[in-house]
């Protein structure tokens, strides 16, 4: 596949990093993570192959969910750092060729915000049309409401004026009336803004939750930000947060045109990959796959085991969810909400290193750009004592000690303890160990990056003659790449027909083992040990497998 392309469309096969500054690293001393620490840290992510890192929001906010309630789009949270230390950080990355992407949080504002206070301060307000207000709370499906530990309403009294507000979220969290049309061109500026300073685009908070009641529902508002994009920046991208069944969710690319969202989060294949591991048996997941619409041409599916959130597992059936729950959260502190997890995957996997390795090997083989949460490259584990949703958001361990602050910690969860702690789970240490799940997940990104057609390319899910396996090929512009992964802690025979290969031609280990030869029909049999994990490039015997990917050429 000829590189040419792929670095033009840069997101489908991107590899992005989702952190968040107060918890990377401390530069100051004053035990909060800020952009000086993540910037001295930027080689790191370098090493890795982190091709674009997305920013959770650094925004000032009072803090009440974990900054996604901002009262000031245009500076940086000034525990975090200063304009300067931002445009610092976005040079220093794009230096090592990072892209950098941020968190757009505009479905609503913290109610501290100097818009909502104005609104609220009178009915005839400049500002009042820039909520939602009526008089009478609206109808609604208690179903709707996100937070049912918090809220039991989606609409909220304000004493002042006598009318209620809308909150899709917390009630201290407003939504923007995005119908509005100075919401939406103050939206434009603060995109605008930061594409100035360096972003690359954005990760939409909450897409499905925009504002309604206008004709064309979101998708208008979203064609409007993404034409806006492409006039100042035809390679800037919006990464959206569209929790929806397929059907549905592919409306968000925008109904086949491509000009919405540029990629969405694959939330379906998402949760059957859980259900796959509970169940040692990937069909779950193989069914998603083949169920998956394709995405429009410049569109992409964004790949990834888990978020900042709760593991979700709202679309399973509640059968489904518990075995989940039964093999990977059973005690009820670890689910939160009745549909999902506040655990990181290692201890999800009691720490077994080698099946750790078979999911970070499936989640970079499926077809699409992947995700990480920070941490996921060392195995970071959680912290159960920390409320709700916040368990996952634990300090980055860069050494034995901790190495995130050389002051006392001061971040919102404290730092993991026990057989997940710093101690045994650190950058340092893994650096150093040829078989760490750091060094792992560093080779496969180098592999996924060399191997274009697993994002780009038309993808088959394969019979793979044993029921513990996942095969699937990915073809792209005369170039073949099949990935083979044993979910079970057994042996696996393996027999695969490969159709349309060129005769003879081998199959080409990129992993660690030998090449295979594919014998009449395009059949190959191997044998796999428990956990284990293939990938094969397609070649003429000979060949050079980088070759065997230009070939169409
Ligand atoms: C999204 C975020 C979540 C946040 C919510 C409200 O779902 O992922 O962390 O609490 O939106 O902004
Ligand atoms: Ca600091």
């Amino acid at each position: 596949m000829r590189l040419t392309y792929t670095g033009d469309l840069w997101w489908k096969n991107a590899v992005v990093y989702c952190l968040d500054v107060e918890t990377y690293k401390d530069g100051n001393g004053d035990g909060i993570g800020d952009f000086r620490g993540l910037t001295q840290q930027i080689d790191h992510l370098d090493r890795l192959g982190v091709t674009c890192i997305w920013l959770m929001p650094f925004f000032p906010t009072p803090g009440r969910d974990d900054g996604y309630d901002i009262t000031d789009y245009y500076s940086v949270d000034p525990r975090l750092g200063t304009l300067g230390d931002f445009v610092e950080f976005v040079r220093t990355a794009r230096d090592r060729g990072i892209r950098v992407i941020a968190d757009l949080v505009v479905n609503h504002t913290s109610d501290e915000h100097p818009w909502f206070k104005e609104s609220r301060s009178s009915r005839d307000s400049a500002k009042r049309d820039w909520y939602v207000w009526r008089d009478e709370p609206e109808p609604f499906d208690p179903k709707a409401i996100v937070f049912p530990d918090e809220e039991d309403s989606l609409w909220e009294l304000d004493e002042g004026t006598g009318q209620y507000y809308y909150h899709s979220f917390y009630r201290f969290q407003p939504d923007l009336n995005t119908a509005n049309p100075e919401v939406r061109d103050e939206i434009a500026r603060i995109l605008g803004f930061w594409m100035e300073l360096g972003l690359s685009g954005f990760r939409v908070d909450a897409v499905p939750f925009l504002i309604e009641d206008i004709d064309g529902g979101p998708h208008e508002f979203l064609a409007d930000l993404r034409a806006f994009m492409n006039r100042r920046d035809g390679t800037s991208i919006l990464l959206g947060e569209v929790n929806l069944p397929y059907p549905e969710l592919t409306e968000y690319f925008g109904d086949g045109n491509g000009d919405e969202v540029t990629m969405c989060f694959d939330f379906v294949a998402m949760q059957r990959f859980h259900l796959s591991m509970a169940r040692k048996n990937p069909k779950a997941l193989a069914e998603a796959l083949r169920e998956r619409p394709k995405a429009p041409d410049d569109a992409q599916w964004a790949m990834f085991m888990r978020n900042h959130d709760e593991l979700t597992l709202d679309k399973l059936t509640e059968a489904e969810k518990h075995e989940v729950f039964d093999a990977f959260g059973p005690d009820k502190d670890m689910q939160l909400f009745d549909r999902g997890l506040r655990r990181r995957v290692p201890p999800m996997l009691g720490g077994d290193l080698s099946r750790l390795k078979l999911a970070y090997s499936v989640l970079f083989s499926l077809p699409g750009t992947p995700v990480l949460f920070y941490g996921e490259e060392i195995g970071l584990g959680e912290n159960l004592e920390a409320k709700g949703r916040m368990a996952v958001r634990v300090p980055m361990q860069w050494a034995p000690s901790g190495g995130f602050s050389r002051g006392e910690v001061r971040t919102p969860v404290p730092p993991v303890t026990g057989e997940f702690g710093p101690r045994h789970v650190n950058v340092e240490d893994q650096r150093r160990d040829p078989d760490s799940l750091l060094h792992w997940v560093t080779m496969l990104i180098e592999r996924y990056r060399e191997c274009p057609e697993l994002a780009w390319g038309d993808y088959d899910v394969l019979d793979a003659g044993d029921e513990a396996v996942l095969a699937h090929r990915a073809d792209a512009e005369g170039g073949t790449v099949v990935a083979v992964h044993n979910f079970a802690d057994r042996e696996a025979e393996v027999e695969l027909v490969l159709e349309g290969l060129g005769d003879p031609c081998v199959l080409v280990d990129l992993l660690v083992d030998g090449t295979l030869d594919v014998g009449p029909g395009g059949r190959a049999g191997f044998t796999m040990g428990p956990y284990g994990c293939r990938w094969f490039r397609v070649a003429e015997p000979d060949e050079f497998p980088e070759d065997a990917s230009a070939k169409g050429h």
